[in-house]
């Protein structure tokens, strides 16, 4: 998979190259290439932003040098026109997005390619996405409801969702089963050597050897948990 980001800070993506992404990249799973937006200007001050119309606070991602960097990174199909079908997803990291869920994470896992479009100050210009949209499949998509400085690090927390699920990444495929949100409950506690410490024993059943009676238990912790921590995840009950 490859995996192109435009931000202004093409630097914050140097930690993908460590950790499981890392080895990823270095096998040649994944190609992460971050690109520096300001190399799409061509004023001397390599202008990024500027003032919203209609008023209001901060400043606002000028549309220029997002349609060069967009019209350079997703190219031409084999027609000659860009083909939404063939070419890069495009991805607005915004927390005005759709929630970002393990489901979108496995869908965008199949792309051949995907692109990170990250925004800074209060956003893009809305016909940058507009744009983008007549070219290239979109999706805004949002971590969750609270508000960072800008998309760099909701594109990582994205990028390492999805390429964990790229068949080769992760060593032992089976890890990926068992977790929180794979099939919409928690993930039960998990406990290793020793069996008692600082004299907290690890409960017993797990280590009474009956595999049937163990996955039940599990069962239960799991809704428990998910009942205590995530209502909001388990089907309506009167
Ligand atoms: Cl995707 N971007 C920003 N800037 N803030 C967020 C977010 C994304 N998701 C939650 N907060």
């Amino acid at each position: 998979m490859r995996i192109d980001v435009v931000t202004i800070f093409p630097e914050f993506f140097a930690v993908l190259d460590v950790s499981l992404i890392g080895k990823a990249r270095e096998s040649g799973l994944l190609d992460v290439r971050a690109h520096d937006l300001r190399d799409w200007t061509h004023d001397r001050h390599r202008t990024v932003d500027d003032t919203p119309y209609g008023g209001g606070a901060g400043m606002i991602m000028r549309p220029e040098p997002w349609g060069e960097a967009l019209d350079a990174l997703i190219g031409p199909g084999p027609q000659g026109e860009p083909d939404p079908l063939t070419g890069p997803v495009v991805v607005f990291p915004t927390p005005a997005g759709e929630p970002f869920t393990q489901a979108i994470a496995r869908d965008l896992a199949e792309e051949p390619r995907l692109l990170f479009a990250c925004g800074r100050y209060e956003g893009i210009d809305q016909r940058v996405v507009d744009y983008a949209g007549s070219i290239a499949r979109v999706r805004e998509l949002s971590l969750g409801d609270y508000v960072l400085n800008g998309g760099e690090v909701a594109a990582m927390a994205m990028i390492e969702a999805i390429a964990r699920l790229v068949p080769g990444v992760v060593g032992n495929p089976e890890s990926l089963e068992v977790e929180s949100h794979e099939d919409g409950l928690l993930e039960a506690p998990s406990y290793t050597k020793p069996q008692v410490w600082r004299g907290l024993p690890v409960p017993e059943i797990l280590l009474s050897g009956h595999h049937a009676r163990i996955e039940a238990w599990r069962h239960e912790q799991r809704l428990a948990r998910t009942r205590r921590v995530r209502p909001d995840l388990l089907p309506p009950s009167g």
